[in-house]
């Protein structure tokens, strides 16, 4: 059953909870990478750096990608001392559990938990010293409800990170695909797609709480061109994940399926030297 916290027009009712296992390889690292290098490039180097005493919140993290780009970022003795790494899928939660058991982590805690109302585990004003939200958002059916449980929860002074598609790769693929077969069809659906539009984030995360001279927003660009990410992410858009662009297919078609991907993938790698992803990057403070 679909998490009724969950957007109703991503791609499967049962999306998150499917991928959970396979998620870091289907996205081709693009949001641990990108979050790896927010955190190198803009977190280490602003007024709010994460240190020994920080307490992270990474909220709507799929399998703990939060907390293996601060492993990834930062020496262990700059571990945050606390990290909360929340999803609201189960399989999410316990898949990041599980690869975090034997982490450099001082302390972390896996908990299901929907961001957009963190009372349930009555997770307190004021607490956090930074907070993440890492290409999440656009999946809530109430984005502001959010952002405003993270301006809640996080320490005057305290910052927060959330990110956001600008192009989301995959998204234009399976589009292409789609036409290559059945041009007559509609497209698949993206969840909010108001988000890749400039200003949008901003504006929700305004609504949220967060004063607009204490927000910055910068551009950024992935470009997946090994071949280990582009088959990962190619497995994502041939399989059972992508079926909402599939319908209303024969099996004839559905048996072109696979090679029309790869063929959209192959002209998405012409074009763009990689698989091509931009992100807004949105650093706001309390
Ligand atoms: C696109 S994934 C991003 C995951 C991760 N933050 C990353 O950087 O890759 C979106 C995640 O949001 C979670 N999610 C969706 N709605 C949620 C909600 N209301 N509360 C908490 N998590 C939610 C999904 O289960 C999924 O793990």
């Amino acid at each position: 059953m679909a998490s009724q916290t969950q957007h109703p027009h991503l791609p499967l009712p049962d999306y998150f909870p499917q991928l959970a296992k396979v998620y870091v390889r289907q996205t081709g690292h693009s949001t641990l990478n990108i979050l790896t290098d927010v955190i190198t490039e803009h977190v280490q180097t602003s007024a709010h750096p994460v240190g020994p005493d920080s307490v992270v919140h990474d909220t709507a993290a799929g399998p703990g990608i939060g907390a293996a780009a601060l492993i990834a970022s930062l020496p262990k003795d700059q571990l945050p001392k606390e990290l909360l790494v929340s999803d609201n899928v189960a399989t999410m939660v316990s898949t990041a559990r599980e690869s975090l058991s034997a982490s450099p982590l001082p302390h972390v805690e896996c908990k299901e938990l929907d961001s957009q109302d963190l009372s349930s585990a009555a997770v307190p004003d004021n607490h956090f010293t930074h907070s993440i939200n890492n290409f999440s958002i656009f999946t809530f059916p109430r984005p502001a409800a959010a952002v405003r449980e993270t301006y809640r929860t996080l320490r005057p002074g305290g910052l927060a990170v959330v990110t956001c598609w600008r192009r989301f790769a995959p998204v234009f693929i399976v589009h292409a695909a789609q036409k290559k077969i059945r041009p007559d069809l509609p497209l698949m659906l993206t969840p909010n797609p108001q988000f890749c539009e400039e200003g949008v984030l901003q504006k929700v995360v305004e609504e949220g709480g967060f004063a607009k001279d204490n927000i910055t927003v910068v551009d950024k660009v992935l470009v997946v061109n090994d071949d280990e990410n582009i088959a990962g992410l190619t497995q994502l858009m041939s399989g059972p994940m992508m079926a909402k662009a599939r319908e209303g297919y024969t099996e004839e078609e559905e048996a072109r399926w696979a090679p029309s991907v790869s063929q959209a993938v192959k002209e998405e790698v012409e074009q763009f030297g990689g698989i091509r992803f931009e992100a807004y990057i949105l650093l706001a403070t309390k």
